[in-house]
C-alpha cells in the first residue's frame, strides 16, 4: 500500500465526535484504505529492548499483544480489485486471499444489514485467543472487546476525517463469516464488522438477503492456508471459547431479533435517575477554543502514559474529553444513535474547579453528580490492580454497565457489545486526551471492588473498563 499519503488535516477533537451520515456517496480508494489501516492497526513506533524490538501499533492494546487482525471484503474499488484481503502490518500490505466480490456473504450473514449491503468495503475484525491468553488467560475474552474497541475508535475518527460513513455491525451469523475467512475457530474468531463508505446503487449488485445465511457460502472453497505457529505449545482456556460459542448467532432469525432498539431505558439519556447529589456542570471548550491538532498527528503522538505527574488538569479539559468521547457511536446495537450501554463513573484526584471525589457522569444533562467527596488516590491505586498509574492520574474514568437488561435484550451477544462499546469510548477518551496534550492509559481493575467503591449508586452494575487520564511524565528510554 502507499506509504506516502495525503494528510486530511481534520481537527482530532472534531473527528472523534462526529460521523458522516450514511447516505453520503463515498467509496474508499487504496490511499484511503492505507490511511485507515495505518492509523488504526499499523505499526507506528518501535522500541529496542534487551531481547529484541517491540513494535507498537496505532491503538492501545492490552500488553501490546495485538490480537486483533483485520480482513477486507470489498467490491472493485478502482485501484483495488474486488476480493478478500488480509492486512499485514509488518509489510504494510494487503494479501489477497480470494479474488472476486464476496460482499454478499456478509450481507447475508448480517441479515441484509443496510450499512453492509451498501458498503463498498467492509472490514472484518478477528481476534486470536493465544496471542493474548498466554499472558492474560481467560480474561482475554474481555480484552477482545476492549482492544477491538480502541482500534475502532481510531478507525471511526479516520473514516470521519476522510469523509467516509462508517458503521459497526456486531449482529451477524458467525459461521459464514469465519468460513469466508477460513480461520481456525479454535484459535481465531470474527468479532466485529465495520461497513465503510456508501453506494446507494450497490445492493442491486449483491445477492438479496436470504433466509438461510449459509446460502452465500455455496461455492466458497476452503483456503487451507498455512499459518505460522504462535508458540511451540499452547495452553487451552476453554472458558473463552465457551463464551464465544454462547454469544454466537446461528441463524438469520437470531440476527433479526438482534436488530432493533437498544434496551428501553438503557440509553443513558433515559435511564439515569436524576441526580440526587450536588452537581457540577461540564464546561467543554467551544469549537473556537479547542486545540486544532489534526487527527493524524494526535494518533501518532498517542502512547499510553507510563507515569503520571500529580498535577491538575482543568475542568474544561475534562469536560471536553467526556463530551467529545460520548457523542455517539454508529453501531447496530446502539439504536438510536447516541444510545449508550456503559455509564461513566469518575474518581477525581486533581481537576481545577472540581472537588476531589467520586462522581457519576449524566451525559444527557452535561453534569457530574458528586457521590462522595474526598481524596481517594490510595483507593484508586488499589482499584486499578494496585498500579500507581491509577493513583497518580488526575482522574480515573470507569465504565460500568448494568448487564441484566443488556443480556435480556441482546442475549449473550450483548456481552460482546458492552465490552466493545467500552473499548471504543475508552479509545475516544485516549484520543481526546492526547488532542489536548494530556496523557491517558487503559488499566485493568478489581471488578467487584470497583462496584463496591461506587455503591450504592452502582449497585447491580458490572465494571467493564477503566481509563486513567492526566499529565504524563515522560520517562527516558
Ligand atoms: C484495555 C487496556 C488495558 C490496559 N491495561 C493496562 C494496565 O493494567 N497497566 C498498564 O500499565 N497498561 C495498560 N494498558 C496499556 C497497554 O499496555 C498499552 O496500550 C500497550 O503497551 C501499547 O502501548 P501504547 O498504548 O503506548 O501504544 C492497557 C491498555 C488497554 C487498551
Amino acid at each position: 500500500m502507499p506509504t506516502e499519503v495525503r494528510q486530511t488535516g481534520v481537527v482530532a477533537l472534531s473527528a472523534i465526535a462526529a460521523g458522516i451520515p450514511a447516505p453520503s456517496k463515498a467509496s474508499p480508494n487504496l490511499e484511503a484504505i492505507a490511511q485507515l489501516l495505518y492509523l488504526s492497526a499499523g505499526i507506528t513506533r518501535q522500541r529496542k529492548y534487551s531481547g529484541g524490538e517491540i513494535y507498537f501499533r496505532a491503538a492501545a492494546c492490552t500488553g501490546a499483544l495485538y490480537e486483533v487482525e483485520l480482513y477486507l471484503v470489498c467490491g472493485d474499488l478502482g485501484d483495488l480489485q474486488a476480493g478478500l484481503y488480509h492486512f499485514a502490518p509488518a509489510e504494510f500490505g494487503l494479501r489477497q486471499l480470494r479474488a472476486g466480490d464476496y460482499r454478499h456473504v456478509l450481507v447475508e450473514a448480517s441479515g441484509g444489514e443496510p450499512a453492509i449491503a451498501h458498503a463498498p468495503l467492509t472490514i472484518v475484525c478477528t481476534c486470536t485467543y493465544w496471542r493474548n491468553a498466554w499472558k492474560y488467560q481467560a480474561r482475554t475474552y474481555r480484552h477482545f472487546g476492549w482492544d477491538n474497541g480502541t482500534l475502532l475508535a481510531n478507525l471511526l475518527a479516520v473514516a470521519t476525517a476522510l469523509g467516509l460513513p462508517a458503521s459497526i455491525v456486531c449482529g451477524f451469523v458467525d459461521a459464514p463469516v469465519n468460513r469466508l475467512l477460513d480461520i481456525d475457530i479454535q484459535r481465531e474468531v470474527a468479532f466485529s464488522l465495520v461497513a465503510l463508505g456508501h453506494d446507494s446503487g450497490l445492493s442491486a449488485h449483491t445477492a438479496p438477503p436470504s433466509q438461510t445465511a449459509l446460502r452465500g457460502l455455496a461455492g466458497i472453497s476452503p483456503l487451507g492456508l498455512e499459518t505460522v505457529p504462535l508458540s511451540r505449545d499452547e495452553i487451552d482456556y476453554p472458558l473463552m471459547r465457551e463464551m464465544h460459542a454462547a454469544s454466537s448467532l446461528d441463524s438469520a432469525e437470531e440476527v433479526a431479533s438482534w436488530r432493533g432498539g437498544t434496551p428501553p431505558g438503557r440509553a443513558e439519556t433515559t435511564d439515569s435517575p436524576p441526580p440526587a447529589g450536588p452537581v457540577v456542570r461540564l464546561e467543554p471548550l467551544s469549537d473556537a477554543e479547542m486545540p486544532r491538532d489534526p487527527i493524524e498527528q494526535v494518533i501518532l503522538r498517542r502512547g499510553s502514559s507510563r507515569q503520571f505527574a500529580r498535577t491538575p488538569i482543568s475542568l474544561p479539559q475534562l469536560s471536553t474529553m467526556l463530551d467529545r468521547a460520548t457523542c455517539g457511536v454508529p453501531a447496530d446495537f446502539l439504536n438510536p444513535l447516541g444510545s449508550q450501554l456503559n455509564h461513566l463513573y469518575l474518581i477525581v484526584h486533581a481537576v481545577q474547579g472540581l472537588d476531589s471525589g467520586a462522581y457519576v457522569f449524566h451525559r444527557d444533562r452535561g453534569v457530574l453528580e458528586c457521590l462522595k467527596q474526598g481524596n481517594f488516590r490510595d483507593q484508586a491505586g488499589y482499584l486499578g490492580l494496585e498500579q500507581p498509574l491509577a493513583a497518580d492520574a488526575a482522574v480515573d474514568i470507569f465504565f460500568l454497565a448494568d448487564l441484566r437488561p443488556i443480556l435480556q435484550r441482546f442475549g449473550n451477544r450483548g456481552y460482546r457489545a458492552v465490552q466493545l462499546e467500552a473499548g471504543i469510548l475508552g479509545g475516544k477518551l485516549y484520543l481526546a486526551a492526547y488532542a489536548q496534550h494530556l496523557g491517558a492509559t487503559g488499566l485493568t481493575f478489581y471488578d467487584d471492588d470497583v462496584i463496591r467503591f461506587f455503591s450504592p449508586h452502582a449497585e447491580g452494575k458490572s465494571a467493564i473498563f477503566l481509563v486513567a487520564v492526566g499529565h504524563s511524565i515522560k520517562r527516558l528510554a
